[in-house]
């Protein structure tokens, strides 16, 4: 079990918390490239519990830095991004995405002090579509993960983000938590109803998974197994990365390149970025029925709300907890779709919000089949108080490439060796992207 001051280490992520530090050791996906334009407005932007400005310059560069501007405080949003920088319209001061001050045009020239003023700017790159800002304190920042899905060309990664609204750790934990699928997602589907060979075919055969868990050097690891046929044993793999980052099991394992990272906005909100290689598993449509109808609940597309520039205001859903997430009543009745919730990220939303914004972790009765829950925040944990009172780096800070060999999906096995033995063997027959395209930064 969680205990309440365990509960409360692991979900608060501001600067100077247990979890918050643990965080800031680690780049992070702040935003899409394309929402930010050359010398266009900038965009406000809330990351573990601080409030951001971020531009891009009029050479392109992007800037992601405190709103407040270090003169009086004004804030930055407000300024005008405009040749090489953005430029507070209170008193003019101006500053370069670095956080210099370029200018002071308020203060007579035998007094003004620029170089003494820096703007609270983080370091920043571009990647797969992606700006990653780094919010810790090292004079140099560390090298990017090697995820698998940032070692294939940029222009082959799909990007979405989807606003959630409660805690990362709840959010998170839905992509580890493998019992949930054959209920949440597809109580509705009969074995009967599928083709031979679908891929939830056995999800739904067998609904009481067992699995094995296990640490590994990128964080966690679970393998649900179930018997498939004589001799065969249908697997599916998933993982907890460092320090914030999922791997689905749903999609075919020697192609499914992909990462899923719940950031933390603030204590109580979280930006879902999911990372998908085009080429992958991940873009192929679910399969249908065999009587050829869509599997009900799996609606494939967002509906968003219009991005508006308030803190929280981007890449929010218009089902939510102010309209139930636009349950349907008669479809669950029916059973056409056992939440029935439409679509499988708003069925995950649905129940992970509905926890309320921080689940209490006093109120839960965990099982075995949550024991790649419990494990993860264990991880997590030791981590976390280990970088706090010992100063030990977390997983894959200072070695990027733990996370190359982290891969999650399906397969079908007639391997009687130990399961993590199976998993290697069969990440090595899998599609792997390249070495790295990119040199450390
Ligand atoms: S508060 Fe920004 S220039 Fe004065
Ligand atoms: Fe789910």
């Amino acid at each position: 079990m969680t205990t309440a001051i365990e509960g409360v280490e692991l979900t608060r992520v501001g600067a100077a918390t247990v979890m918050g530090e643990l965080m800031r050791q680690y780049w992070i996906p702040a935003a899409l490239s394309a929402e930010l334009v050359r010398d266009g407005a900038p965009l406000r932007l809330m990351l573990l519990g601080e409030k951001l400005i971020a531009f891009r310059d009029s050479a392109g560069r992007v800037g992601v830095m405190d709103h407040r501007c270090p003169h009086r405080c004004a804030s930055l949003f407000l300024g005008r991004n405009e040749e090489g920088g953005i430029r507070c319209i209170y008193h003019g001061w101006k500053f370069d995405t670095a956080g210099n001050c370029l200018d002071m045009p308020n203060v007579p020239p035998h007094q003004e002090f620029t170089p003494k003023v820096r703007a609270k700017a983080y370091r920043v790159v571009e990647r797969g579509g992606l700006v990653w800002v780094y919010m810790g304190s090292r004079a140099e920042a560390p090298p990017m993960p090697e995820l698998e899905i940032l070692l294939v060309p940029d222009d082959e990664v799909g990007v979405t983000f989807v606003q959630r609204d409660c805690n990362y750790l709840q959010a998170l934990e839905g992509d580890v938590d493998t019992s949930h699928f054959g209920f949440l997602h597809a109580g509705h589907v009969e074995p009967d109803d599928l083709p031979d060979d679908h891929p939830i075919r056995h999800t739904v055969t067998v609904r009481t998974p067992e699995y094995h868990v296990a640490d590994t050097p990128w964080g966690t690891q679970y393998a649900a197994y179930r018997t498939a046929g004589p001799g065969l044993t249908y697997w599916r793999f998933a993982n907890f990365l460092f320090p914030f980052w999922t791997q689905q099991p749903q999609g075919e394992f020697d192609r499914h390149v992909h990462a899923r990272a719940w950031v933390p906005l603030d204590d109580t909100h979280t930006m879902f970025c999911y990372l998908w290689w085009k080429r992958g598993s991940s873009a192929r449509p679910h399969p249908p029925r065999k009587d050829g109808k869509p599997i009900g609940g799996a609606r494939p597309d967002h509906q968003f709300l219009p991005n508006t520039t308030d803190w929280l205001g981007r890449w929010r859903l218009q089902a939510n907890a102010g309209n139930d997430w636009g349950i349907d009543r008669a479809a669950q009745r029916d059973n056409t779709i056992y939440s029935g919730i439409e679509n499988i990220t708003l069925q995950d939303q649905a129940v992970t919000e509905s926890m309320g914004p921080i689940t209490d972790h006093r109120f839960e009765h965990l099982a075995p089949s949550d024991q790649m829950i419990t494990r993860t925040r264990r991880r997590l944990l030791m981590a976390a108080r280990a970088l706090r009172e010992k100063g030990v780096p977390p997983p894959g800070v200072e070695d990027p490439d733990v996370f190359r060999s982290a891969r999650s999906g399906h397969f079908f096995s007639d391997d009687t060796s130990p399961w993590h033995e199976i998993y290697a063997s069969e990440l090595a027959a899998s599609v792997r992207p390249p070495a790295p395209l990119h040199a450390a930064e």
